[in-house]
């Protein structure tokens, strides 16, 4: 297969970016797949910080890292990433948001466009100069178009010299497949 599925595209662009002492984000923690990956990368010396609102997604977050002896490199929140600024002080190389509602979870509790857009640009001014921000957006729940739209429009308007933003979409899949939005940063913003 050629063409990488949408969220092998989504950890090759984290594994390039990420190096070992680096500090990055998991805004949308959910059952910790993400959090663990990052913690991997990072090494004993890095820091993910994680967010969820949920507490079933913090509890299970930590035992994920816990059964992979990787607690010590997280800081788990149970915050929204919308308070990201309060919480992260330090440069960050890389986050990774999974947009709507955790599978097997309450389908009610979304992630929101006002919210989440706040929480990225809260990243990119946190974001080390060749960081990237990865977003992979589901779109097919209640609310999920909206979101999608909102970030979409949010995204596009961001000056090209400050930071570069592609989408990764398969064209021709049913039922509202999930894409990637990736935004790397390129100079701050004067
Ligand atoms: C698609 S799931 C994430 C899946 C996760 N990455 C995984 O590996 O299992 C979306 C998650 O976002 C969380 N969420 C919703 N609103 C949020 C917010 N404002 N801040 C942080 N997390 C939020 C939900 O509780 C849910 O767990």
């Amino acid at each position: 297969m050629k063409l990488q599925r949408v969220l092998q595209y989504a950890q090759q662009l984290l594994k390039e970016t990420i190096t070992e002492g680096d500090t990055v984000v998991d805004a949308t923690a959910g059952n910790g797949h993400d959090t663990l990956f990052l913690a991997q990368l990072v090494g004993d010396t890095g820091q993910v910080y994680a967010f969820d609102v949920q507490k079933s997604a913090v509890d299970a977050t930590l035992h994920r890292l816990l059964d992979a002896g990787l607690e010590h490199r997280a800081l788990i929140l149970h915050r929204g990433h919308e308070e990201l600024a309060n919480h992260v002080h330090k440069t960050v190389a890389a986050a990774i948001f999974n947009l709507g509602y955790l599978p097997g979870s309450d389908h009610d509790i979304i992630t929101k466009p006002n919210t989440t857009i706040q929480a990225i640009e809260a990243l990119l001014a946190l974001l080390k100069i060749g960081g990237i921000i990865v977003l992979v957006i589901y779109h097919g729940h209640s609310g999920g178009k909206e979101e999608r739209d909102a970030v979409i429009n949010y995204v596009s308007q961001l000056p090209q010299k400050y930071v570069h933003v592609l989408k990764y979409e398969f064209l021709n899949q049913q039922n509202d497949p999930p894409f990637v939005i990736a935004l790397e940063k390129m100079k701050e913003l004067s």
